[in-house]
C-alpha cells in the first residue's frame, strides 16, 4: 500500500464553510515578478501549494532570499543578490511545473542570460512553447534548445516590439509582459489574454514601478522602464478551486460556503451554476448583513433539492467558460436530466478523465466535432474534444488514478458523490494546486481516509 491513495466513503452531501487563499496562476507570476525588482517584495495570501515551493526554489537558487513573513501565508521575497545558477541545479525543478519559462525575461534583464528546465505541469495536450520563444526572439533573444533544457542570452539587450499572438495564450501573455517591462522602448501586444490573473498581474507590475496600458480588444501597451522596485501585493482569490469546491456543493447535493470567493471573476460559472439548478449567495464583505460583524465575504454555493438541468456549454478564453471549471462541472452535470454538452476548446486533450467517470456509472460520449457553439481549432484534427454527457447518472465506487490537477479534483468529487467507497490513487498531485484539500474535505464532513 502506498500513503498516495485516499479511501473515499462518498453517498453524503458536503456541508460547510472553507476559505480559498491567493490564485495559484497568480501567485506563481507574482513570485516571478519578485526578481525584476531591485527590492524586496511581500506578497500577502499565499497558499501552501506544490507550484509555490517550486518557483520558491528556483527563486531561491537565483539568489532571491524567500522568506515567510509575519503574517500567515505571507512571503518576503529579497532579490538584491540575484546571482546564475548552474543548469544541474536548475534541472531538479525539470517536469514540475510550466512556471520556470516565465523566468527567461525576467533573468535575462537581471543577468543577461537564463537557463530554462524542461516544462512540466499537467498532461493535457502537447502544451507547445512556441508563442513564447517567438515573443523571446522579437524582443532580441538568442534561444539555443538543447536536450538538456533552454540557454537564452541577450548580447544586444532586450527592445520593445511589436507582437500579435496566434492565440490569446495566458502564459505568452505573461512572457510578454514581464520581459517588456523592463525593455527599452515600447511593446504592443495584440490578441493577448486578459484573464483576471493577468489583470492582476499587471497590477503587480505597476506597482513596481511599470507602465503598462489595457487597451480594448486584447491590445496591451507596455512603456519599458530601466528599473523596477518591490512590491506589496494580495492576489485575487482562486477562481478555479471556488468553481471547484461550488461543483461538489452540487455534485453531492451539499451546501459549501467558500470564503473568499469573488464574484466579479466568477460571472459566467455563476451564470452557468445558476442556469443548472445551483443556487448561491454572494456574501460580500463589503455589504453590511444584519447581526453579523466581522465576517469575511465569499459564495455559498448549494443543490436546492429537486433535479438539475442539463446544459450545453464551450470553454474558452475570459470572459467565457475557464477550461479549469470543465472537469469539476462535468461531474454535477452527470447528475443533470437530460443531454449537456461541454465543448472544450482551450486544450485539445482534456477530456480523458471522462473514461474514470463512465466506470462509475456515468455515460459520457466523446467526439472530435465541435458539438455546440463556434467551430474551434480543434475541429476536423483527430482530437476529442466534445463531450455529450446524458444524466442522471447513480454514480458507484470505483478505483481511480488521478491523470491531472482538474481532473483529479474532478475524480475526488464524483468519488464523494458516489455511493460505496472509492479508491483514489495519487491524490498528491491535487497539493500542486488546492491548499489543505484533505483538511478542508474533513471540515465540510467528507469520510475520507489515507491509505
Ligand atoms: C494557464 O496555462 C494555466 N496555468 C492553466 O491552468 C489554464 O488552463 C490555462 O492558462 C488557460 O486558462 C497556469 O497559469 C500555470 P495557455 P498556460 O498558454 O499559460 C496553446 C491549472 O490546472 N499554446 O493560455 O500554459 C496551448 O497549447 C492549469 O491550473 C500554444 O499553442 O495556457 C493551449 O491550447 C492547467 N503555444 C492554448 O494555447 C504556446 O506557446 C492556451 O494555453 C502557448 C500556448
Amino acid at each position: 500500500m502506498t500513503d498516495d491513495v485516499l479511501a473515499v466513503h462518498g453517498g453524503a452531501p458536503l456541508h460547510g464553510q472553507i476559505r480559498v487563499r491567493g490564485a495559484k496562476n497568480l501567485v506563481s507570476k507574482a513570485m516571478v515578478a519578485a526578481l525584476l525588482g531591485e527590492t524586496p517584495s511581500r506578497l500577502f495570501d499565499v497558499p501552501a501549494i506544490r507550484d509555490v515551493e517550486v518557483v520558491r526554489g528556483l527563486l531561491g537558487l537565483h539568489g532571491v532570499k524567500v522568506s515567510d513573513g509575519a503574517d500567515d501565508g505571507e512571503l518576503v521575497m529579497d532579490p538584491t543578490n540575484v546571482e546564475s545558477a548552474s543548469s544541474d541545479e536548475i534541472n531538479v525543478h525539470a517536469g514540475s511545473s510550466r512556471i520556470p519559462i516565465l523566468f527567461c525575461g525576467p533573468l535575462l534583464h537581471r543577468l543577461g542570460h537564463a537557463f530554462i528546465p524542461d516544462l512540466g505541469g499537467c498532461h493535457i495536450g502537447p502544451r507547445p512553447i512556441d508563442f513564447h520563444i517567438q515573443a523571446l526572439r522579437q524582443f532580441g533573444a538568442i534561444v539555443d534548445k538543447t536536450p538538456e533544457g533552454m540557454h537564452l542570452t541577450a548580447p544586444n539587450g532586450l527592445h520593445g516590439t511589436k507582437l500579435e499572438l496566434p492565440y490569446p495564450s495566458v502564459g505568452a501573455t505573461e512572457q510578454v509582459l514581464l520581459t517588456a517591462v523592463r525593455a527599452e522602448g515600447v511593446t504592443e501586444l495584440r490578441n493577448a489574454a486578459i484573464e483576471p490573473e493577468i489583470i492582476d498581474l499587471i497590477c503587480v507590475l505597476q506597482k513596481m514601478g511599470a507602465i503598462i496600458t489595457v487597451h480594448t480588444d486584447r491590445v496591451i501597451e507596455i512603456l519599458g522602464v530601466p528599473k523596477l522596485h518591490g512590491y506589496h501585493h494580495k492576489p485575487i482569490p482562486d477562481r478555479i478551486e471556488a468553481a471547484s469546491w461550488a461543483a461538489a456543493a452540487l455534485a453531492t447535493r451539499g451546501e459549501i460556503e467558500v470564503l473568499g470567493a469573488q464574484q466579479a471573476d466568477m460571472m459566467t460559472f455563476l451564470n452557468v451554476f445558476r442556469s443548472i439548478g445551483g443556487q448561491f449567495e454572494v456574501t460580500d464583505a463589503r455589504v453590511p448583513r444584519p447581526g453579523v460583524t466581522g465576517v469575511e465575504g465569499g459564495i455559498k454555493f448549494w443543490h436546492p433539492g429537486g433535479e438539475l438541468q442539463a446544459v450545453a456549454l464551450e470553454t474558452d478564453v475570459h470572459p467565457g467558460f475557464m477550461t479549469d471549471w470543465q472537469q469539476p462541472l462535468v461531474v454535477a452535470l452527470t447528475q443533470a436530466r437530460g443531454l449537456s454538452i461541454m465543448h472544450e476548446t482551450v486544450y485539445e486533450q482534456r477530456l480523458g478523465y471522462t473514461e474514470a467517470l463512465n466506470s462509475m456509472g456515468a455515460t459520457i460520449q466523446v467526439y472530435r466535432d465541435c458539438l455546440g457553439g463556434t467551430p474551434c481549432r480543434f475541429g476536423r484534427r483527430n482530437f476529442k474534444h466534445s463531450a455529450v454527457i446524458a444524466g442522471p447518472s447513480k454514480l458507484h465506487a470505483a478505483d481511480l488514478v488521478i491523470p491531472d490537477l482538474r481532473a483529479g479534483f474532478s475524480h475526488l468529487i464524483a468519488a464523494l458523490a458516489a455511493e460505496g467507497t472509492s479508491r483514489v490513487y495519487g491524490v498528491d498531485l491535487i497539493n500542486r494546486g488546492y491548499e489543505d484539500f484533505e483538511g478542508k474535505l474533513a471540515a465540510l464532513g467528507a469520510h475520507v481516509e489515507r491509505l
